[in-house]
């Protein structure tokens, strides 16, 4: 029986708990992304359940029991997320329909290459509140983790990392999509902070083009109080730093067509094993896979591999032992 068979999950006292953004995704795809101001002919539509959290949320449900904490309109919208994270076995008891406000939408451009661009309207998302995870805060002390993004409030981020840290919770932030953060206003108690390059040059103002300058990012994160830095790194892996080091850890290979929501199943995943017990490094490597498995399929949270799939995929992907 593997580690994350179900029907162990089931057994565990400790949860994944994200606290986040649910959105519905329109996805297009073209042969290349517009330029401003341009028209270009579009292929096919695919409309979806996305938004970072509940993509997290997913990821973390097909390798640990997982609860969401998020808000939706009481809209077709926000029924078709319920529906869908309750069908990928997401605990829902914190997801609550908003009746004065609209489910978040995200517009998405995917080209020939699977890079995409994304435009979010946020709708019902910006009114998840530090006071709705305060009501929630015996979910939040009896989680074996806390997984945080940054499309919500940045209020309740903060609020929610203050109470894992009063908890002993662990908590990951992934500072996606990019706020106002800098490297002195990081939320207290950040276990385990994964930007991608991006983030990660936005956080340091230093260059993350390489895996060994995303190492010095990674580094100089790690000065300002956070207990280990992931920068991810897209088709090249990602680089891992602690008090001991640093480490390129490089991706498994696949041919992408589709990278939306790459980094919230790499985050989801890495949430989940170390919540079943996987070592750090194990876990990584379970995250990278998982992720890289996701780019091969359309959509954000419609790619992600169920744990059934992800099990039958990983031993291949899995490095040699000893
Ligand atoms: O990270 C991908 C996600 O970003 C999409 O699902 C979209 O909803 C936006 O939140």
């Amino acid at each position: 029986m593997s580690a994350l068979d179900p029907a162990e999950r089931a057994d565990r006292a400790g949860y994944v708990l994200v606290i986040g953004s649910a959105n519905v995704d329109v996805s297009v795809t073209t042969a290349r992304l517009p330029r401003p101001g341009e028209t270009v002919p579009g292929g096919s539509v695919l409309i979806s359940v996305g938004g970072k959290g509940a993509n997290q949320a997913v990821a973390a449900a097909a390798g640990a029991v997982t609860h969401f904490l998020g808000r939706v309109g009481d809209d077709d919208f926000g029924h078709l997320v319920g529906r869908t994270l309750h069908a990928r076995g997401v605990g829902l008891d914190s997801l609550v329909a908003l009746p004065a406000a609209a489910t978040g939408v995200a517009t998405i451009a995917v080209d020939d290459a699977g890079q995409n661009c994304i435009i979010v309207v946020p709708g019902a998302n910006a009114a998840l509140e530090p006071r709705d995870v305060d009501a929630a805060a015996d979910l939040v002390r009896g989680a074996a983790i806390v997984v945080l993004q940054c499309e919500v409030p940045l209020s309740t981020v903060y609020r929610t990392a203050e109470l894992a840290r009063a908890a002993c919770v662990p908590c990951i932030l992934n500072p996606a999509p990019w706020q106002d953060l800098d490297l002195g206003r990081l939320p207290p108690g950040v276990d385990y902070l994964i930007p991608n390059e991006t983030e990660a040059a936005a956080l340091t103002g230093l260059p993350t083009t390489t895996p060994a300058e995303a190492a010095r990012a990674a580094q100089r994160l790690l000065g300002a109080g956070v207990g280990c830095v992931v920068v991810t790194l897209g088709a090249a892996g990602c680089v891992v730093a602690d008090a001991t080091g640093a480490l390129h850890l490089p991706a498994y290979p696949v041919t992408a067509v589709d990278t939306t929501g790459a980094g919230d199943a790499f985050v989801g995943c890495f949430a989940a094993a170390l919540a079943a017990g996987c070592p750090r490094h194990e876990a990584l490597h379970r995250a990278g896979v998982y992720a890289a498995l996701s780019t091969t399929r359309r959509g954000a949270q419609a790619s992600y591999p169920t744990y059934t799939e992800f099990e039958a995929a990983y031993p291949s992907a899995a490095p040699a032992s000893g």
